[in-house]
């Protein structure tokens, strides 16, 4: 493993601008960005077309062996998220999905499974990822832990301003409501709940751009980096 090439976790609540900044991180290292939500997503897309609950635990095993989930870059660089062989991308922020992920996601079995995979994808460094439980869980070990905060508000308004491109309709209030459930679920939960590591260091981001906070990341990055080339 290249020593200088480091791992970037970054969590938060939904909405704290994680993803939009972990791949202009990633862009700006030529690193390779991993959305971990985008993979909880697709095995909560897979068991509700399958009905499966998140309590049948005999299913969601069965669930697991048989389906992979893997995340692919088209030509332009997007991430795109696939169940099998199958391109998920298109449903996996549906409102069902959404409003079901964190029952999903709170399975230990099926965090298992994403965590292992995880790990895999950035054994070799030189990646960002972005998640819950990164710099807790994940890479404990990550070189960089950032955790990413902003008001309900402003998560919400930054939510409402994505649903379009991805044809969704869900009124604010749907919007806050989800975010407010979601956070509840994610922090509440027994396996790995959504955390801030004792060393991440914390930015608000309510009043930030994406180019402010990716900035601050790239900036406390390339210090590390340095560091290590010594
Ligand atoms: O980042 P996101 O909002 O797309 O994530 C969707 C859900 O997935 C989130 O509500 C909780 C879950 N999740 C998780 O439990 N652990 C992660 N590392 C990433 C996401």
């Amino acid at each position: 493993m290249d020593e200088r090439k480091i791992i970037i976790a970054i969590d938060g609540p939904a909405g704290s601008g994680k993803s939009t900044t972990a791949r202009c991180v990633a862009q700006h290292f030529k690193y390779v960005y991993i959305d971990t939500g985008a993979m909880y997503r697709a095995i909560t897309f897979a068991a509700l077309r399958f009905n499966i609950y998140p309590d049948n635990h005999e299913k969601i095993n069965e669930l697991l062996e048989t389906t992979s989930i893997s995340l692919k870059r088209n030509e332009t660089g997007e991430q795109r998220t696939f169940v099998n062989e199958e391109d998920v991308t298109p449903h996996i922020r549906s409102k069902e999905v959404s409003e079901n992920v964190s029952y999903f996601s709170s399975v230990s079995r099926i965090r298992e499974a994403m965590v292992e995979i995880q790990r895999k994808l950035g054994q070799k460094g030189g990646i960002v990822m972005d998640g819950r439980d990164i710099g807790t869980v994940v890479f404990p070990n990550a070189d960089l832990k950032i955790f990413l905060v902003a008001s309900l508000e402003q998560r919400a308004k930054r939510r409402i301003a994505e649903l379009p491109a991805q044809s969704i309709v869900m009124s604010f209030d749907e919007v806050v409501e989800n975010i407010r459930q979601r956070d509840l679920l994610d922090s509440s939960r027994d396996h790995s709940p959504l955390m801030k590591a004792s060393d991440a260091i914390e930015i608000d981001t309510s009043y930030l751009t994406i180019e402010e906070q990716t900035e601050k990341i790239i900036v406390l990055a390339e210090n590390i980096i340095r560091r290590k080339s010594l």
